[in-house]
């Protein structure tokens, strides 16, 4: 098939794995044979079965193209298992289900699972992968912003506890990953703002170029421009797969991926993951977090200007409503803090950041409440 715009392929390359990313515009109608390829005409030959794990709704806009991909692959192309859409429905229930199921069609070590859709059908489909027959491969067509840029990569993989989100989990990559971002035509305006929050991320941590093309393209990149959505796709992929390749356990570096995440996420634990997308509650974070990084002379005044600009251009920034000091006390539960310290990530001019350890409770505070006293103002 003949694309409009070169794909561009991003590797991630860690100890435990090396896969590709490939990112373009139509390509889910080529999945069947990439993958084929991947595995030796293992599908073609018979040898080897896949399955496409979605829920009903990503199948009627993306399922017929994606499967027409598998047709005269192997015994009867792909076979499909759905999942509910849904945060709520990435749970151990769910991927026993799956499991279960995917003994009974006979699914063995060597099968290939699809996971089609957003985050959490990548999640779900991954973990599954992970310990069905102690791990079988898959791949990733991921079909939101948030997880092409981020969540099909990397190798985290796991579901919610009633205890808390990601409480379970493996780490397991994909064996490729095809970002197709023609699929994000029929994302909801919302979930596709939400997720560029996480490339202004990726330009702010890493890339200044990414940053500086969200600053002065967004008419194009709201506008749903493919041109504009594979470039924007594409470099935030290279910036989580250039951390990734240096840390694929986080044990520092990763780290910087994290901004506007601690904070971002005590906003969605307070508001019961109800009122925000985690694309928004980052958007408020990372405005706590250049803030910060201004008073602390890390960024300069027009730089931190700049990046709050461009956060609320990629807006409207939505309120909800949390006290101050419930988001700070929410900080110190924070997964990724280790054996007490807060740690917490701050721009270091744009394209740049560090990972420090020693922001005061009265500094979070101040930051906390100046956001939380805005977003007071736009009403829950
Ligand atoms: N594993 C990781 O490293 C990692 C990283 C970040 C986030 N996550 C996880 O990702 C999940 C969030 O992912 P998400 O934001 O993609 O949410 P999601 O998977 O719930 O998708 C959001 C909504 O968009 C719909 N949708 C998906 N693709 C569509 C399309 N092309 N057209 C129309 N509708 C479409 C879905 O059905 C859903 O209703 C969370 O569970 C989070 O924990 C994981
Ligand atoms: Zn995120």
């Amino acid at each position: 098939m003949v694309h409009s715009t070169a794909n561009t392929v991003i590797g991630v390359r860690t100890p435990s794995a090396a896969y590709d990313v490939e990112i373009g515009e139509g390509l889910v109608d080529d999945v069947g044979a990439r993958v084929d390829a991947l595995l030796n005409g293992g599908l073609r030959a018979g040898r080897q079965r896949a399955f496409v794990v979605t829920s009903a709704e990503i199948e009627r806009l993306w399922g017929a193209r994606l499967e027409d991909s598998f047709r005269g692959l192997g015994l009867g192309g792909i076979h499909r298992l759905l999942v509910p859409a849904g945060e709520e429905h990435k749970r151990l229930a769910t991927v026993e289900r799956l499991a279960e199921e995917l003994a009974q069609l006979g699914a063995d070590r060597d099968s290939v699972l699809v996971a089609l859709g957003g985050g959490v059908l990548g999640d779900v489909t991954g973990f599954l992968a992970a310990i069905y027959m102690r791990g079988i491969r898959y791949v990733g067509v991921p079909t939101t912003l948030l997880a092409q840029v981020d969540s099909s990569l990397g190798g985290k993989t796991g579901v919610n506890l009633a205890a808390g989100k990601n409480l379970a989990g493996a780490f397991h990559h994909p064996m490729a990953v095809y970002a197709d971002t023609a699929t994000l035509a029929t994302l909801p305006t919302a979930e596709l703002r939400a997720g560029l929050q996480e490339a202004i991320k990726s330009g702010i941590i890493r890339d200044r170029e990414l940053f500086e093309f969200l600053e002065t393209q967004r008419d194009a990149v709201l506008a749903g421009s493919p041109e504009a959505l594979t470039r924007v796709v594409a470099a935030s992929v290279r910036v989580k797969a250039e951390v990734v390749n240096s840390d694929e356990r986080e044990g520092g570096l990763r780290m910087v991926l994290n901004l506007g995440h601690t904070l971002g996420h005590a906003i969605e634990a307070a508001t019961g993951y109800r009122e925000l997308l985690h694309g928004e509650a980052v958007a408020w974070g990372m405005i706590a977090a250049v803030n910060i990084a201004a008073s602390r002379r890390l960024v300069t005044g027009a730089e931190a200007e700049r990046m709050a600009r461009t956060i609320r251009a990629y807006g409207p920034m939505r309120g909800f409503s949390a006290a101050a000091s419930e988001l700070v006390a929410l900080t110190a539960k924070d997964k990724k803090n280790r054996s007490g310290t807060r740690q917490f990530v701050l721009p270091v001019g744009i394209g740049d950041a560090t990972v420090v350890k020693d922001v005061t409770e009265a500094e979070l505070m101040r930051a906390a409440e100046d956001v939380v006293n805005e977003a007071k103002g736009l009403g829950a």
